[in-house]
């Protein structure tokens, strides 16, 4: 019998499982200690995870466990492999318009911060936001949101910034408020972005834009719990590094959780700053030195590395084998927006970090599921298959994970299940 909805199920039937383990981010060696078991099965109890192992050493046990599992509602995975559901940590997914005339002009040599200087870029994107209404912007998002189900995306990071005033900024957190409590979906992780970059009422004047959002937007989003994080655009010509430390100290005093878009462009210790402030997560770090790298390392802070911006900003991915290999916690997200990366694809995420970014496919799945969880502050909760931990679970069109990076940007996710529930295909 196939049944979905269930307070109780039972997986059978699962080629190959493979799950990273733990409550916390795996830095360094032990983001390859991947769990890895043939013919395994698991047991899903009101939405979470309550055993998983080898099929047949539940049908051999007289647990009361076992009994309840194999005599209730069962889910035949008929020989697919399974992974924990994907964690997309760094998105800008609420967002008006399109930009691919920028596409063209930077395909043909443009520099991205070029665009910008010229009131292009972000602020084109405000422009139209700031025209879209909430209704408009949930249903933009609804779309998205279905996309990533199909990828696999159980949980995903979403960033305001497209408003950079009060009253946009807030609305689309509210989008993403409300996507949340909608549908079922991936679970959203609001994040406010105001210092995303300097609009033109405050043209020359990052201090007083961010003494401004400190004033008018920290308070009342905190009141009203839209958004976890604080994050920050630290790049030179937008905020620098003395506006920036400002800024995420005010923010974490009013407590916050921090994130930092960081040494992108330019190499002006974005990445440091972070390390310093015991941030969540620094994001980006295509220009990160060694030292910044070892600072990474000792903080904490999880390296949130986004090779699809690389890819589209024409640039080298950020060497994910250097982050590792000096002990850092790596996760990968897609950085999915309008300018930089117009692309979510998770299996062109697993292919560039395996042949562009020296990572193995196992430490490959413990930076989009475990490591992706912890820069969220949700590793406790969710990022691995086993007993307490959120039933989001994937299974997938392949005898085994290891043909994740394999199918080279093809996506093989068959089945969803969040929370326990079957949320993909909608059809099943
Ligand atoms: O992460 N660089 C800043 N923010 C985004 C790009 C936003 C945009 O171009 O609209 C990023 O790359
Ligand atoms: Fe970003």
């Amino acid at each position: 019998m196939q049944k979905e909805n269930s307070s109780n199920l039972l997986i059978r039937n699962i080629s190959e499982l493979w799950t990273p383990e733990g409550l916390k981010a795996m830095a360094g060696p032990s983001m390859a200690q991947v769990r890895k078991i043939r013919d395994a099965c698991i047991y899903i109890d009101k939405g979470h995870i309550s055993w998983v192992g080898k099929e047949s050493d539940l049908t051999a046990s007289d647990s009361p466990l076992a009994q309840q599992a194999l005599e209730g509602p069962t889910y035949d995975a008929q020989g697919r492999c399974c992974v924990p559901g994907f964690v997309d940590s760094h998105t800008h997914f609420v967002f008006a318009g399109w930009r691919e005339d920028e596409f063209y002009q930077r395909a043909k040599g443009t520099a991205y911060m070029e665009i910008h200087k010229h009131g292009g870029g972000i602020q084109k994107s405000v422009n139209a936001t700031r025209e879209a209404s909430l209704e408009e912007l949930i249903h933009i998002g609804e779309g998205r949101l279905d996309t990533m189900l199909s990828l696999g995306i159980t949980t995903v990071e979403g960033k305001s910034g497209y408003g950079l005033d009060i009253e946009t900024e807030i609305r689309q957190l509210l989008a993403m408020r409300a996507l949340s409590e909608r549908r079922e979906g991936p679970e959203i992780v609001p994040t406010f972005l105001g210092a995303h970059s300097i609009p033109p009422e405050f043209k020359g004047r990052p201090r007083e834009f961010l003494a401004f959002l400190v004033e008018k937007a920290l308070p009342r989003i905190k009141k009203d719990n839209l958004a976890h994080f604080v994050d920050i655009f630290c790049e030179e010509g937008v905020f620098g590094i003395e506006d920036s430390r400002w800024y995420l100290e005010k923010a974490r005093a009013a407590g916050f959780a921090l994130k930092v878009h960081a040494d992108e462009v330019a190499p002006i210790g974005g990445t440091a700053l972070a390390a310093e402030l015991h941030a969540t997560s620094a994001d980006h770090l295509l220009k990160a030195s060694d030292a910044d790298i070892s600072a990474l390392a000792g903080s904490g802070t999880v390296a949130c590395l986004l090779p699809l911006t690389a890819f589209n900003l024409q640039e080298p991915c950020a060497n994910g084998r250097r982050f590792i290999d000096a002990g850092c916690a790596v996760a990968l997200a897609s950085d999915l927006n309008p300018g930089s990366c117009y692309s979510q694809s998770i299996p062109l995420i697993f292919a560039l970090a395996v042949l562009n970014m020296g990572m193995t496919i196992e430490e490959a799945l413990t930076a989009l599921t475990l490591n992706g969880a912890a820069a969220l502050d949700l590793s406790s909760h969710t990022g691995s298959l086993e007993p307490g931990k959120n039933a989001d679970i994937l299974l997938l069109n392949a005898p085994s994970p290891s043909h994740l990076a394999y199918h080279v940007g093809m996506n093989l996710v068959d089945t969803v299940f969040k929370r326990g529930t079957l949320v993909w295909p909608r059809s099943r």
